[in-house]
């Protein structure tokens, strides 16, 4: 993380970066440490750990992309695709890496065998789970000076990664985060007045 960067700054930093480069600012051995940092760090519900990520960099990160589109190609009517989907997919092939969030569901079956009281939320719990994984790992890549972009070509792509990575088939693919060089700036973004999202009561200071 840049030095004194706040954990609010890292917050306040973190956008939705579409235009990624290859130049990385970290080396590849420095961003698979942030993604263990992340991975043993981030809480899970009940303790689950039920988060898997496959982190796919240079090459591999290209063939993820290039498998994206094989899949979509048959898919989307053929001006679409060349118009639309071919060059938002090779933009982000142009970026350095993608980070794949998966959630297992061993752990969260576990979970509701020995918690029979809450089974019904474990579900919730795991999608919340990878959101908390998600979210770190942004913010974390943003604050090491990469720009990064969250997407969802899941679950059309999930055959074809299971069989490229040796992905086990039950662990279920939620987002992929898709990072790089930053290549361009965030866009214009909205708030809506922080009154109508937060209530606070019993302030005394
Ligand atoms: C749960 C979640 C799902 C999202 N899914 C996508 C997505 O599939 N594709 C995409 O381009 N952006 C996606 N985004 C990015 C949001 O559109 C973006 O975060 C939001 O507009 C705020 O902009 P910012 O990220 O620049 O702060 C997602 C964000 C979240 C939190």
């Amino acid at each position: 993380m840049v030095a004194n960067k706040s954990f609010l700054d890292a917050v306040k930093d973190r956008r939705s970066i579409y235009q990624l480069n290859k130049e990385a600012p970290k080396s590849d051995k420095e961003i698979v440490e942030i993604v263990n940092q992340i991975v043993q760090h981030v809480p899970s519900s009940f303790n689950s750990q039920s988060t898997r990520v496959v982190v796919l960099l240079n090459e591999e990160h290209e063939k993820f992309w290039e498998l994206a589109k094989e899949v979509l190609k048959p898919q989307v009517p053929e001006d679409q695709y060349k118009s639309g989907t071919e060059p938002k997919l090779n933009g982000f092939k142009a970026a350095y890496g993608s980070i794949l969030f998966f959630e297992d569901p061993q752990p969260v079956e576990d979970l509701r065998k020995a918690f029979p009281l809450y089974a019904h939320h474990f579900g919730d719990w795991s999608e919340h789970t990878s959101a908390m994984h998600q979210f770190a790992a942004w913010t974390a890549l943003e604050a090491e000076g990469f720009g990064a972009n969250l997407q969802h070509y899941n679950p059309i792509v999930d055959q074809k990664i299971q069989n490229e990575w040796n992905v086990p088939q039950e662990w279920k693919l939620r987002a992929q985060l898709v990072f790089g060089g930053r290549a361009g700036e965030a866009g214009e973004k909205q708030f809506k007045p922080l009154e109508e999202r937060v209530f606070v009561h019993g302030a005394k200071n």
